[in-house]
């Protein structure tokens, strides 16, 4: 008997036995499907207590920066009782992930100074602002009592307008159904003219027939597999009461005028491994997270406390660090785990490798720029029936989102624009009023007026002239050239953390499995010391 079999017939039984969750339970354990163990740091142990004899515990930790990775360094050694210390240049915990309310405040690295004035209830999530079913960081929420809601990341009412198409705003729906229709209809023709019979049994082309006869929309074969447009693609008069049968929006245009639109190529974004729904964001913003372990923290987290020289040396590390008074402060420790950016870091003056720094130096920031429009009245809801989601574009704004809390209140915040690379730095470069005008103005080609007329207040973000972040996050040029490598492993005391340091960047799952890789390797090491 092969392996599959003899599993199949082992699940048979146990299925009969005990059912469809005993099944399930038994399919994980034989590894048929992923657990969410399975999903990071597999075998991630939290230190606790009982791992040190007393001799070793309470070992003194400076962790630099309290974005997610410092935080969740200082949380889970804390398990332990090691005694963390958590400095953090910017007067918030966080870092990236950053959630603008009415009264926040901030000034870039070109001195430009913002103060939101949202109403009570509206926020920007600057920063991270969806989190994928798979990912470790639920498991903290659920373990911090934070509360999760559904974030809307594909919406079939949402837009796709390409500027340089011609082709007006349209509907995700309509778009999928015509260009599902047209790709059906092309394929069903050639398996039935015999094009694909070197490829194909006979029992298959039925099986594809059949498949692509619903996937478009597109009859059978008396029909002539012919795409026609179907209710998928909307109403332009919705079906009611009585004789009402509605008018289906169409008819659908050409096959040629379809593929000219390319509406098409924003579909895959959702087959995308962390993009797919059901996603989440934590209900009020996305700043819950790492205010919920500052709370658990307090006051082992010193904020405005900018570091301003590390040394590492045979039995400790000493950091220097300015305080909000510019007052140098010294703090003294064991070891020490850096998750600040690697090109802030690689700013610190140390006595480091030179090879480490050169390393920190390697990976390249990103520009990305976010908008929070502010506006007096939920017309995305009322008047176009899109409830959270996104609207793709060509424009340099790229992406507007809907926001996925609030449905029905009173005002809610569109995310204007949302962009990287050279998009980010055409928008980084404005001044924040000129930002607005800019995105207002390609908005406006989307929705009309209103877009403008009922704008009440904005805020912008542009990561890379945020000061002590510097970039929205980071790419490697390479993983294999021996720097990604390098900054996996200690530097002597020092131990560095961040999405940056994992095949999770731009996500905080990256920042928190990489203090875990982190607090799991220093944990050890303090076990295994004399
Ligand atoms: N993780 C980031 C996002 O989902 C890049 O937009």
């Amino acid at each position: 008997m092969t392996p599959n079999v003899t599993r199949r017939t082992l699940l048979r039984s146990i299925g009969v036995a005990g059912g469809a969750g005993v099944m399930f339970e038994s399919m994980r354990a034989l590894g048929l499907v992923a657990s969410p163990e399975a999903l990071a740091t597999p075998d991630y142990q939290p230190p606790a207590p009982g791992d040190l004899p007393a001799g070793k515990r309470g070992k003194k930790v400076v962790i630099l920066g309290a974005g997610m990775a410092g935080l969740v360094t200082a949380y889970e050694l804390g398990k332990a009782g090691y005694d963390c210390t958590v400095l953090e240049a910017k007067d918030r915990v966080g870092g990236r992930n950053w959630t603008v309310r009415g009264g926040t405040t901030a000034t870039d690295l070109d001195g430009t100074t913002q103060t939101a004035r949202f109403a009570k209830d509206q926020y920007l999530n600057a920063g991270p602002a969806r989190l994928p079913q798979s990912h470790i960081t639920l498991d903290y929420c659920r373990e911090l009592g934070v509360p999760l809601e559904i974030f809307v990341n594909q919406n079939a009412n949402a837009l796709i307008y390409n500027e340089q198409s011609g082709v007006a705003p349209q509907q995700y729906r309509t778009a999928k159904s015509d260009v599902y229709g047209y790709v059906s209809e092309l394929l069903a023709k050639a398996i039935d003219q015999g094009a694909l019979d070197q490829r194909m049994s006979s029992e298959d082309k039925d099986r594809l027939l059949t498949f692509l006869s619903g996937f478009g929309a597109i009859g059978d074969r008396a029909s002539g597999y012919a795409y026609a447009g179907t209710s998928r693609r909307g109403y332009s008069v919705e079906p009611g009461a009585a004789d009402q049968a509605g008018v289906v929006l169409g008819p659908p245009p050409a096959l040629s005028s379809v593929l000219a639109s390319q509406v098409g190529r924003y579909f895959s974004f959702e087959f995308g491994y962390d993009q797919a729904m059901t996603m989440l964001q934590p209900v009020g913003g996305m700043d819950a997270i790492p205010m919920a372990l500052y709370r658990r923290l307090g006051n082992k987290v010193r904020l405005g406390a900018a570091v301003t020289k590390l040394t590492d040396g045979p039995r400790g590390v000493e950091v220097v660090y300015k305080d909000k008074r510019g007052k140098e402060n010294v703090v003294r420790a064991d070891y020490c785990v850096a998750a600040l950016p690697p090109h802030v870091m690689a700013r610190v003056p140390t006595n480091l490798d030179p090879k480490v720094t050169a390393a920190l130096r390697y990976p390249v920031a990103t520009p990305v720029g976010k908008i929070g429009l502010e506006y007096r009245r939920r017309w995305w809801e009322q008047d176009d029936r899109i409830y959270g989601g996104i609207t793709e574009t060509d424009m340099d704004l790229a992406h507007v989102w809907y926001p996925s809390y609030g449905f029905h209140g009173e005002r809610g915040l569109v995310v204007g624009y949302y962009n990287t690379g050279a998009n980010a730095t055409t928008y980084g470069n404005l001044s924040p009023a000129d930002r607005t005008t800019r995105a207002v103005a390609q908005g406006v080609k989307i929705h009309g007026e209103k877009y403008r007329t009922e704008l009440a207040n904005a805020f912008s973000v542009a990561w890379q002239k945020v000061p002590h972040i510097e970039g929205g996050w980071v790419s490697w040029p390479s993983r294999s050239s021996g720097e990604y490598t390098l900054l996996n492993q200690p530097a002597g005391r020092v131990y560095f953390a961040g999405d940056w340091l994992s095949y999770f960047i731009a996500w905080q799952a990256g920042a928190i499995d990489s203090a875990r890789y982190a607090v799991t390797n220093l944990h050890k090491r303090v076990i295994a010391e004399r």
